[in-house]
């Protein structure tokens, strides 16, 4: 059976090559007679697979010698709480960017153990947008500045870092990690789920710099607490042995492809592809602004709305699959990261043209 486009938000596409050569380990990983998923984490075996994907992340995101690399489990949310349990000591506050869904989840975790600020919230405009440095600024006290750099569920993206005003700068960075560029040194905390650009769920990643682990707070329950989790490698406990080994063979795939830049590339040229043909009719209604979207996540609606169902079935039909918008936005969502070919997109953007055709 041939294998469907899949635009689904996470967990997500990955290259059809990493898939097959995941399948060449599940009985005999690399030759040890143990398989993938049957193999110790205390194996020599699995020590390289981690070393590996962690230098590779190292040399792909040009992640400075003194930054630490932890590979740990959780998701994205666990770190909501890990970011501000660890950085922030009891009265102390953090300053939250709300672009969308995911940023204010953020912010409602953080103020359930310690204080959370928002500095601007896009709620309003419907998170269609994400702010210019002039429409927010750092609050006096804050100890760092958090924000969200792809919105997923809306579709917008942050074109460049925030300015922070000189404090510490956390990123969300689930949905765009090695799918764009990055600049690590400019960042003291940088967390992400592994689920859409970078392999399957259960492996989060997270960069350290040396100010976040000296600031880190030591009487935390070990498996929160990033010194801990350092020290030990990220196997305190048992890691997500499979899910690591799946991490290393995209970050292969991604090296081998021309890196990051040439990731971002292919990106820009999907996300090219889908805007012209979302712009050229009023078929079609984008719900991002023009400088704000995502190229990792298009969100638009078709202008007559009952369309929506039929639109969906028909791409099912032609295997183009996950398109729903998310519950709480509606619409349409195709995302592109980075497994997803061009082909993918091209073959949505000819059956666009063609349901535009037969129904407007
Ligand atoms: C930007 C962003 N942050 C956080 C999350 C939540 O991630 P997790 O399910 O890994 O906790 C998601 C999930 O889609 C996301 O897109």
């Amino acid at each position: 059976m041939p294998r469907a486009h899949n635009f689904g938000a996470g967990p997500a596409v990955l290259p059809l090559e990493v898939v097959e050569e995941c399948k060449k380990h599940l009985a005999d990983l690399e030759g040890s007679g143990l398989g993938l998923m049957e193999t110790s984490h205390r194996s020599e075996t699995f020590q390289s697979v981690i070393d590996e994907a962690t230098s590779r992340l190292r040399d792909l995101l040009n992640i400075p010698q003194d930054y630490s690399v932890l590979l740990l489990q959780g998701g994205a949310s666990l770190q909501f709480h890990m970011v501000p349990l660890n950085l922030l000591t009891k009265g102390e506050q953090a300053d939250v960017i709300v672009t969308g869904k995911w940023s204010q989840n953020t912010l409602i975790e953080m103020n359930k153990i310690r204080r959370g600020n928002s500095i601007w919230d896009g709620a309003e405009g419907g998170f269609n947008r994400i702010p210019s440095p002039a429409e927010y600024k750092a609050s006096g006290d804050s100890v760092y500045v958090h924000y969200t750099s792809n919105n997923t569920i809306y579709g917008t993206q942050f074109k460049q870092a925030p300015d922070s005003d000189g404090r510490p700068l956390v990123v969300d960075a689930s949905s765009d990690i090695c799918g764009v560029p990055l600049d690590v040194s400019a960042h003291d905390v940088i967390y992400a789920g592994a689920q859409k650009n970078l392999g399957p769920s259960g492996v989060t990643v997270c960069i350290l710099s040396p100010w976040a682990i000296a600031k880190a707070n030591q009487n935390l329950p070990s498996m929160l607490d990033y010194k801990t989790q350092k020290e030990k490698g990220s196997m305190f406990n048992t890691p997500n042995t499979y899910g690591i080994f799946v991490l290393r063979e995209v970050l292969r795939w991604i090296d081998n492809n021309g890196g990051v830049e040439a990731a971002h590339k292919r990106n820009k040229d999907k996300a090219e592809m889908i805007y012209s043909a979302i712009d050229s009719s009023s078929f079609w209604t984008p719900h991002a602004e023009q400088g704000s979207r995502s190229i990792m996540n298009a969100t638009f609606r078709i202008a007559d709305e009952s369309l929506l169902g039929r639109f969906i079935a028909e791409a099912e039909e032609l295997g183009l699959k996950g398109l729903r918008g998310h519950r709480i936005v509606g619409g349409i969502r195709a995302s592109m990261y980075n497994g997803l070919e061009l082909g993918s997109v091209e073959r949505l953007v000819e059956f666009m043209r063609d349901f535009e055709n037969r129904h407007s």
